[in-house]
């Protein structure tokens, strides 16, 4: 099982897609727990990324689970081929669909650990009746759609708010963070009760890819 405790998740929306191949190679040796891939349609985010080929390209030579957010409209059209494609984990936004318990049904029928995400817009309340329905729980600290944003702060007592009801609940949901995390503010995120955290260009835009992964671990 992997340790997902502190846990960092590369997301490859910024790695250099020409040479994708050696960017999954850096990140099999390096210190990261999953490999994060963001999905964009253009009409849920109004920006595109990538799909199932990409997935598919990857998953034989990643060897970290592949942890797919998707930021697209009806997820429910498209989760079991993201299941079929190689994905550990599949999340979709509460805020995109009308139910997600019979989309978080689909997902685990196939084996795969869900996640529920809701972009800073959205209150964390929301999620509250899904919590012990989930693996895990995505919160944005930026507006779903683009690498490379700053980090929203209020985003820090929202995963406080999600830690003490998980706490109280004893719940084994994880928390998860996505958006603008760096080596400043990772500290204070797995302080708050963060479990994973997901970090492109601190990650892919920094000198040294696998120390950038070391240090926000620590
Ligand atoms: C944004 C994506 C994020 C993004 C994070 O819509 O969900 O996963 O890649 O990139 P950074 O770490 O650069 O904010
Ligand atoms: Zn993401």
């Amino acid at each position: 099982m992997i340790d997902l405790h502190r846990a960092v998740a590369p997301s490859i929306l910024s790695a250099d897609f020409g040479h994708l191949a050696d960017e999954i190679e850096m990140l099999n040796r390096s210190e990261a727990s999953l490999i994060h891939c963001d999905v964009m349609d253009g009409v849920f985010v109004p920006n595109l990324s990538f799909g199932f080929p990409v997935l598919e390209a990857i998953r034989p030579i990643a060897k970290k689970p592949l942890d797919v957010h998707l930021m697209i409209t009806h997820p429910e059209r498209y989760v079991e081929r993201f299941c079929d494609a190689g994905a550990w984990s599949v999340g979709f936004h509460l805020e995109a669909v009308d139910d997600p318990l019979p989309i978080l049904e689909l997902i685990e029928a196939k084996g795969v650990r869900t996640c529920l995400t809701i972009n800073p817009d959205i209150s964390p309340e929301r999620l509250l009746p899904y919590l012990d329905k989930v693996n895990m729980v995505l919160l944005m600290s930026v507006f779903a759609g683009f690498g490379g944003q700053k980090f929203i702060p209020e985003t820090l007592d929202k995963v406080r708010y999600i830690r003490t009801e998980i706490t109280k609940r004893q719940l084994p949901t994880l928390i998860e963070v996505d958006g603008g995390v760096n080596i400043a503010n990772a500290h204070l995120l797995y302080d708050a009760g963060a479990d994973i955290l997901v970090a492109g260009s601190s990650v892919f835009h920094a000198a040294q890819a696998e120390q950038a992964i070391i240090d926000m671990k620590r």
